[in-house]
């Protein structure tokens, strides 16, 4: 059993769940567990539980019956009772791993898809990688009758090993209804040559030759952090790790110890949604618009991590375990890296008398790395000595892919070898950040940098100052970016002041992001309507947990942030919720080609007025031997 309430759910934990809905006699033949997750206790009965109070600890376990079309969210606790049972009409299942396999089968079935790919010279089903894609856009006319629809992009594999991505087939999708498995639609366009220049990438193909000496990171006494279960102490840092099916890795309780007084700064941080629009309207791309995380479950494709590859250093994993669609148990090891890293130098001065102060920095890294078809994603949690936190998603694979028409021009595509595309796209993250600044009770200020016009107030014309303007309303608190403005958001407790008086806050620093390109009033852009505001501010609501809803598959769009901010509920001296809408503008390079290196993007939270001098200034200089 476990020994915190935000625990993961373990797979002893899992099994009972499943076996108790499966011994209710509340599931059958027509049920798949589209997502079984943690219930999550509410702020107050956390705050009951450490009191002493009981909690019951339970599943929240989202079930699809194919038959029904029905999605039910059933809360069932760890012993397997099931506590309550809740409809959701109209609401459709992610795609589910079982149904996809089925899907596939059928496409590959069908000996229409057979005889297509002849007339493409291919011999063989077994030769086509197809994958399952929902319907990002417009579902063609005559099938937009309700069904849960996928679509199979499909790319030639000419020999074990190659790599596919190479060899899209351009001009052949199936359609198939994920629930009957029935293939409902060929489309077949004019024959689209297959590209054909081969971009392997594995060493046995390419014999990589650039190599240097070996770089060997030691700590002979060992890590300088703690892992109790799921808690982890670093440096003056406590916080606890989370993990689930749909968003993957979470951060939990984070703390810091202030010269012995622990002092509050997040509640739960998670990336809440990632959605990918793509950017070309030919067939073979516009509709690719997924949300990975809402319509896939990201944490479904968490990578086990090897030491030495994934992560170096004295390293402690977590595994994690997860509910299979069809109820079956799967563990995940090495699911999690803990680790710290050597980060450069935290801060030097050389003073007017030649006195040297240097202090090297560390951070502590929590991460966890998901590979969803053809792109791998890894969310790396950051946390640093000068009492800033930073979250960075590190983006790789191999971007996706089409073959181009002789006859056509691409201009939302960058052609990276002879007739293969790699088209424009936006990968867009929903960071859903509860800080609870020094207590629950904040406040969210957006600072500008501003200048006056030359006169009375700017005589010399350098001058400047910051404007702050309190975010006091849902509808107030929908904000963009403004580099020119050196724009930033700051949480504070105003109940909470500092040594000169101010309030206690942190402050949320955009990095690189983008804006949308799909219009608002497309298919994705009505689906993704939170791309469209970098910031979002709403009370915290534990129900409100995902910015697109709990259900963007098919659904006709408004759900999540635009619907709950209608209220325009107030914000000032409240438990506030941060969304911060970040990511990139994928142009491809050739470069990225054939496997993408990282490309990098996030945020970070640093401290405006929490600490009383620099945290850095506690930190021990380095032992002589060590530097020198
Ligand atoms: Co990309």
């Amino acid at each position: 059993m476990s020994n915190h309430p935000l625990d993961p759910l373990s797979a002893a934990e899992l099994s009972a769940v499943v076996d108790g809905l499966r011994s209710s006699k509340a599931l059958d033949h027509r049920h798949l567990l589209s997502m079984v997750q943690l219930h999550e206790p509410t702020k107050s009965e956390l705050d009951e539980w450490a009191a002493g109070r009981e909690l019951v600890r339970a599943a929240l376990v989202t079930v699809w019956n194919r038959e029904a079309a029905l999605i039910s969210e059933v809360v069932v606790s760890v012993g397997g009772e099931v506590i309550s049972w809740t409809d959701v009409p109209g609401a459709q299942s992610p795609v589910l791993a079982p149904e996809a396999n089925e899907a596939l089968a059928a496409a590959k079935a069908d000996p229409r898809v057979a005889e297509a790919l002849a007339r493409r010279g291919i011999a063989s089903v077994d030769q086509v990688h197809m994958e399952t894609w929902p319907f990002g856009a417009q579902i063609p006319a005559g099938l937009d009758d309700g069904r849960r629809l996928i679509w199979t992009p499909m790319w030639h594999r000419p020999d074990e090993g190659s790599n596919v991505y190479a060899h899209p087939i351009g001009d052949l999708r199936v359609i198939v209804d994920l629930d009957t498995s029935e293939v409902v639609a060929i489309e077949e366009d004019s024959l689209i040559p297959i590209p054909a220049t081969p971009a392997p990438y594995r060493a046995r193909d390419t014999n990589p030759s650039v190599a240097l000496k070996p770089l060997e990171i030691t700590q002979p006494e060992g890590a300088s952090f703690t892992v109790d279960g799921w808690r982890i102490n670093w440096e003056r840092w406590s916080f606890r790790i989370g993990w689930c099916q749909r968003e993957g890795l979470l951060i939990h309780d984070v703390a810091f110890d202030d010269n012995g007084t622990v002092r509050k700064i997040a509640r739960r941080m998670s990336i809440a949604e990632l959605v990918i629009p793509y950017g070309d309207p030919s067939p073979g791309a516009y509709r690719k618009n997924a949300f990975d995380t809402g319509e896939f479950g990201l944490g479904n494709y968490t990578n086990s991590l090897t030491l030495g590859c994934d992560c170096l250093g004295e390293i402690v994993y977590l595994d994690v375990a997860l509910a299979e669609a069809d109820g079956s148990i799967r563990e995940i090891p090495n699911a999690i890296c803990l680790h710290e890293e050597d980060f450069g130098i935290l801060w030097k001065h050389t003073d007017e008398l030649g006195h040297v102060e240097v202090r090297r920095g560390r951070r502590f890294v929590a991460s966890s790395i998901v590979t969803v078809n053809n792109y791998e994603y890894g969310y790396f949690w950051y946390f640093y000595q000068d009492g800033s936190i930073e979250f960075e998603a590190k983006l790789t694979g191999i971007v996706l892919t089409l073959a181009a028409d002789p006859d056509l021009d691409y201009p939302s595509s960058t052609e990276i070898d002879p007739g293969l595309l790699a088209p424009y796209h936006q990968h867009i993250f929903s960071a859903r950040l509860d800080l609870d600044i020094d207590g629950v009770e904040n406040s969210v200020l957006e600072i500008d940098a501003v200048a006056a016009p030359m006169g009375p107030e700017n005589p010399h014309g350098a001058a400047y100052t910051t404007r702050s303007t309190l975010l006091a309303t849902e509808s107030a608190a929908q904000r963009v970016i403004d580099p020119f403005a050196n724009r930033y958001w700051k949480v504070v407790n105003p109940n909470r002041l500092n040594h000169v008086g101010a309030p206690v806050g942190y402050k949320l620093v955009p990095g690189h992001t983008t804006y949308p390109m799909a219009q608002r009033e497309s298919v994705i852009g009505k689906r993704a309507g939170f791309m469209y505001s970098h910031l979002w501010v709403t009370p915290n609501n534990e129900a409100e947990k995902y910015p697109a809803g709990d259900y963007p598959f098919q659904h006709e769009g408004g759900a999540g942030l635009p619907e709950w901010t209608a209220a325009d509920r107030p914000l000032e001296n409240t438990d506030v919720v941060l969304w911060y809408t970040f990511g990139t503008n994928h142009i491809p390079r050739i470069e990225d080609w054939p496997v993408m290196p990282v490309e990098r993007v996030g945020f970070h939270l640093k401290p405006v007025g929490f600490f009383r001098r620099s945290p850095g200034n506690d930190v021990a200089p380095s032992q002589p031997k060590h530097c020198h």
